[in-house]
């Protein structure tokens, strides 16, 4: 339990609050609750029209990272990558097939006096020194919670008064001692059950036809069932990945952390196949260029932390997992998974084909006709929680503009490029901008706005992050040069009409 240890450390290295930037996101248009006007729903979110342009600028690098212009590999070439679209919902048996039916389950206690459901590994116990008080069950990573609750339940008494044990290590015997966290009675709280997070959906028009099918909790499975299909349809030869970008969906118990642990959320994974013998090569090889993508597109490698998994932390047929976490506000000092890169052998092609009664066996020409199950590197990240490390990277204070805030996106994640404001919204100005913003948008992603004082107008685009500013204004018109305005700086120059595009093709190089 790091959360309550951390607090003022928490606030010493880490002054940005969650709320200051979830605050900007719903007000600038980026993230909104989803159900925002029926009182939102818990775990949904809705991305509004910046917030969609960011997250199709990170999907959409990704593709070319993967796709269009996949890595040079060890050899010197580049390496064999194609893209797939799958559907959400497949055959059920895929699920069974996955383990996902079986076991893609959280351990869950409810609280018999409020009825509410807790996941028992986001549970601490604090377990007091002083053996006549009752335990307290806290919710982890919670300050604000954890700070209410003690002063609640425990009047005058510190952290420091408490062991602290996950409540997954507490023996059962112990559980009629501890107070849940939200609870006014001790011993509440029921054994943990696992719960499974696959969102099950009827197929079917009527009642007696309908099946149950499963909304995808991934979208790996999607391309493992379509393995043989790429192979038989397409010129690819081992060793080479298939790639997807989409929506997965797990009822997840405890949404929270903002868009961290939704219940929707987007993936982009890529599976790489190739020869037994070569997986751990090509673990390493994913695991250094997964690092560097996130390291281009702005990420400080301060805030970036390559985590192997320990033997104790593998699951049962993983060969290695490296997680690749950032610092978020509401982890640092510590870090949260952004991407997560597994050696998975040939378990996922082994279950299909055992369940599928497919044969997925690999005849390799360059090694005399053997044949194999291809072992498989999946690099799997989280297109969401990817957008989330943006923002929370970028948001940058700043008391010396009038904003206070501005984002730093790097400009190849920035949702709009640049903006184009005239000085005044009648006349001469607003013509000019025009004439320029249909010369430029149709290179650049760029925002043409009109009214307002100029400097409410450069405060909003500090703080949707654009990294630059055109201004129209007199000078224009007599001696045909604009204002540009760098974002991070609010320096100044002045620039010839004429030149924009290219001032700004030289800037987003
Ligand atoms: N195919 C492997 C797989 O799905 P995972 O670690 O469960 O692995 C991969 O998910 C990535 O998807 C995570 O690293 C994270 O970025 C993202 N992710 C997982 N669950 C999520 C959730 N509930 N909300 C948002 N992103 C999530």
């Amino acid at each position: 339990m790091q959360a309550a240890e951390n607090t003022d450390q928490n606030q010493e290295e880490n002054p940005i609050d969650m709320k200051d930037i979830v605050s900007l996101c719903k007000r600038r248009g980026f993230i909104f609750p989803a159900s925002d006007i029926y009182g939102g729903i818990n775990g949904f979110w809705d991305y509004g029209p910046l917030g969609t342009e960011l997250k199709n600028n990170l999907r959409d690098y990704w593709w070319k990272s993967m796709v269009t212009t996949p890595p040079v590999g060890p050899d010197g070439h580049p390496v064999q990558i194609v893209g797939l679209d799958s559907a959400i919902i497949q055959n059920p048996e895929v699920w069974v097939a996955s383990g996902h039916v079986g076991g893609f389950s959280d351990p869950m206690v409810d609280c018999k006096e409020t009825q509410k459901r807790y996941r028992a590994d986001h549970l601490i116990a604090l377990k007091p020194k002083e053996e006549s008080s009752p335990w307290i069950a806290i919710i982890e990573d919670d300050e604000e919670f954890l700070e209410k609750r003690l002063k609640k339940t425990a009047k005058g008494k510190s952290i420091t008064d408490f062991d602290q044990v996950n409540l997954t290590d507490v023996d059962l015997a112990d559980y009629g001692k501890i107070l849940a966290p939200d609870a006014k009675e001790v011993g509440t709280l029921t054994e943990p059950k696992e719960f499974n997070l696959l969102f099950e959906t009827g197929v079917g028009a009527s009642e007696q036809d309908k099946t149950t099918a499963y909304l995808r909790g991934e979208t790996a499975q999607g391309i493992f069932i379509n393995y043989k299909n790429v192979l038989d349809s397409s010129r690819v030869k081992m060793p080479f990945g298939i790639a997807q970008v989409g929506k997965a969906f797990r009822n997840e118990v405890n949404p929270r952390n903002y868009i961290f642990r939704s219940r929707e959320f987007e993936q982009m994974e890529m599976e790489w196949f190739c020869h037994p013998d070569e997986a751990p090569k090509w673990f390493e090889f994913w695991k250094e260029e997964r690092q560097k993508f996130w390291q281009k597109i702005g990420l400080n490698s301060d805030n970036i932390l390559m985590r192997d998994h320990a033997a104790d932390e593998l699951v049962f047929y993983s060969k290695g997992t490296c997680d690749i976490e950032y610092k978020y506000p509401f982890t640092a000092p510590d870090f949260g998974e952004l991407e997560g890169i597994a050696n998975r052998g040939d378990y996922d092609l082994t279950q299909h084909q055992e369940h599928s009664k497919t044969k997925l066996e690999y005849l390799d020409p360059e090694r005399n006709n053997e044949k194999y199950l291809p072992h498989v590197i999946e690099p799997a990240a989280g297109l969401t929680r990817g957008v989330l490390a943006l923002i929370c990277e970028a948001y940058t204070p700043d008391p010396n503009r009038p904003s206070g805030v501005y984002l730093n996106f790097d400009p190849k994640m920035a949702p709009k490029k640049a903006a184009i404001l005239p000085l005044m919204a009648k006349g001469e100005h607003p013509v000019i901008a025009e004439k320029l913003y249909m010369a430029l948008r149709e290179e650049f992603a760029v925002d043409l706005d009109i009214k307002q004082n100029i400097g409410k107008r450069y405060a909003r685009q500090d703080e949707i992050g654009t990294p630059y500013c055109f201004t129209i204004d007199d000078e224009t018109i007599s001696d045909g040069t604009v204002t540009a305005r760098e974002r991070n700086t609010m320096a100044q120059e002045r620039i010839p009409l004429d030149k924009v595009s290219e001032y700004l093709r030289e800037k987003l190089k």
